[in-house]
């Protein structure tokens, strides 16, 4: 292999050199599907790029893709993605006119110690600022009215290490503007990750959903 084409340190994780400069969506993704930004695809079975059309109102941002994901290539189409979309559904946003990527774009995760799952692991804010560049472009062409950021990752890729789900949920804020894409035009709305009310205690489970579905009837109202 020749030297250089794998990432030898940190300071060097950067999806920049791999994105195109010109093109639409079909071309990022063709891009993206190369990616040896970061450590993460020596692992993971595929990139999982974006998905929707570029006429999109509304982007949603996950984390990164789960086993399902990695699997078959598409965003929340596993357990995280059920929540989604029935959450979607009940705010009012159709989840068809909706574009859903993620921050991270490989599946990060160890193995078990026993058997054969795979159990997912946290990006690094290292890898969350390698895979940013295809977060920029995807927002860039898309120029969505309204951003859904979907948990603490997402909400970190956005708006830097400080953000906290927690504090900044469920309210409008100005989008902030991205180094090479994402404009600052539009609106964000931060929420929980789905995948945080599966994860919830049965007596929680209930009110992290009503939670989540709350949060996204803003960003719905910031449709109309
Ligand atoms: N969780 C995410 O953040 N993204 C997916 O695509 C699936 C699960
Ligand atoms: Fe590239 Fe992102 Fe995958 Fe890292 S996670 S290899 S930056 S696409």
């Amino acid at each position: 292999m020749a030297q250089g084409s794998r990432p030898k340190d940190a300071e060097e994780y950067d999806a920049t050199p791999y994105v195109p400069e010109g093109g639409g969506l079909k071309a990022l993704r063709e891009g993206a599907a190369g990616c040896h930004g970061c450590p993460l695809y020596r692992e993971a079975t595929q990139t999982v790029f974006g998905s929707g059309k570029a006429s999109a109102r509304v982007v949603l941002v996950g984390e990164q893709p789960g086993d399902q994901e990695d699997r078959q290539g598409t965003p929340f189409v596993g357990p995280a993605g059920g929540v989604l979309t029935r959450a979607l559904g009940e705010a009012g946003i159709e989840p068809a006119q909706a574009y859903i990527t993620n921050a991270v774009k490989h599946f990060k995760f160890e193995q078990a110690l026993r058997g054969k799952r795979r159990i997912h692991k946290a990006p690094s804010l290292r890898e969350i600022s390698a895979c940013k560049p295809w977060l920029a472009a995807e927002l860039r062409l898309v120029a969505p009215e309204v951003v859904v950021a979907l948990g603490a990752t997402a909400g970190k890729s956005l708006f830097g290490s400080s953000f906290r789900v927690s504090e900044q949920r469920g309210v409008a804020l100005p989008m902030p503007s991205l180094d090479g894409g994402g404009d600052g035009h539009g609106m964000l709305v931060a929420t929980i990750h789905p995948s945080a009310v599966l994860r919830a205690d049965d007596a929680e489970r209930a009110a992290a959903y009503a939670g989540l579905v709350s949060d996204l009837k803003v960003a719905a109202q910031l449709l109309q």
